[in-house]
């Protein structure tokens, strides 16, 4: 199970007397907010400033095992030098070399910087950005997500097994789902990607990242929208890929999304309702209907037993799978499987037989 450093209050300017601080106050819990980590972890705080990035100041801080929430306080700065300063407050693990996202593996704590702050004494956004370094050859994705307990507008650990999956099968190392990799591999035509509860949209925003010439289509309840264009916003895909988000709830008709035949879909995170999975996996049958070629990626963290209706229903509606696990890191040295599934039609199946 992986850790999230999250902004309980978000980081901003403080005068106490002459001086002015910069405070805030985190917490390192999991991708549900259920339990906090329960491992001593050295942090640094840095005071980066908003446009240069430049940093002006760093302080060391330690997040002890059995804590809920950790003060961080940095200063006292002369009032001279924060005026008309806009900052940001990164947190991240003191241990550079653990802190990333490559190697097949991610961090077991996941760092974060703020929104922007200052010059005036209001609080940042309720915001943390990611910076995840999925590969050499590309530049740091960067995903923001809110602060709060949104089931919709963060990251959750399947999504960040779904990238190093991605990754691993677009640079060749993964090879146990073949359909996959074919659908991977360059071609003539843009690949047709449509995502269903994409949240933030890390992973679908990844895909376009390391795959050129593809139209990535993130697709969600109206709520993620803001946050999910923010994420467009700051992405940098490949030459000729593009990534779009449009609303798709899976409890009403699905419209027709892409121009042309889809080639594939990617579902993360999204079987832990077991009352919507009827609804999801309807969606996912009358797409693939539509373009029988397509490849259903589904990135899966078993929550609870519930959830293995969807197996059920997705061999009702005649898809057949071929799996595969990603290993995240947990506490104590532990590891946590992430279950990838590659699902296509078997031909000649239909929907009850
Ligand atoms: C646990 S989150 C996973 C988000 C993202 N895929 C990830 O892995 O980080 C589940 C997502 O499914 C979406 N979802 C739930 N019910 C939905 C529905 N009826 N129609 C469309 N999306 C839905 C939620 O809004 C949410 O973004």
């Amino acid at each position: 199970m992986v850790y999230y450093i999250r902004f309980l209050k978000t980081p901003r300017f403080q005068q106490q007397t002459k001086s002015v601080f910069i405070s805030a106050l985190i917490c390192i819990t999991t991708d549900l907010g259920d339990d906090f980590l329960a491992e001593d972890v050295d942090l640094t705080a840095t005071w980066v400033q908003h446009a240069s990035h430049k940093v002006r100041y760093q302080t060391p801080v330690k997040w002890l095992a059995g804590s809920r929430q950790l003060p961080i306080l940095l200063g006292p700065f002369a009032p001279k030098d924060v005026a008309g300063q806009t900052a940001a407050l990164k947190i991240q693990l003191s241990d550079v070399e653990k802190d990333i996202l490559e190697k097949h593996t991610t961090p077991l704590v996941v760092s974060g910087c703020s929104a922007p702050f200052g010059p005036s004494w209001e609080p940042a956004e309720q915001l943390i950005r990611r910076d995840l370094n999925i590969a050499s050859t590309v530049r740091p994705l960067r995903i923001w997500e809110e602060t709060g307990n949104s089931i919709a507008r963060h990251i959750w650990d399947a999504a960040l097994a779904a990238v190093i999956f991605l990754e691993q099968v677009i640079t060749g190392t993964e090879k146990s789902m073949p359909a996959l990799s074919q659908s991977l591999t360059p071609r003539r035509s843009p690949l047709q990607v449509v995502e269903l509860g994409a949240g933030c949209g890390i992973v679908g925003i990844a895909l376009a990242t390391m795959l050129a010439n593809c139209e990535v289509l993130l697709t969600d309840l109206p709520e993620v929208s803001e946050i999910v264009t923010r994420n467009i916003n700051d992405a940098s895909p490949k030459p000729s890929a593009s990534i779009k988000f449009q609303t798709l709830d899976w409890d009403e008709p699905t419209p027709n999304l892409t121009r042309g035949p889809i080639d594939l879909i990617v579902v993360s995170d999204c079987t832990y309702n077991a009352d919507s999975l009827p609804a999801l996996v309807s969606v996912l049958d009358r797409l693939v209907r539509g373009s029988p070629g397509a490849v259903v990626l589904v990135a899966l963290k078993r929550r609870h037993d519930s959830e293995a209706v969807f197996f059920d229903l997705m061999r009702t509606a005649g898809f057949v799978s071929q799996q595969a696990q990603v290993p995240l890191p947990a506490q104590w040295e532990q590891v946590d499987q992430i279950e990838m599934y590659c699902y296509q039609k078997a031909s000649g199946v239909e929907k009850g037989a």
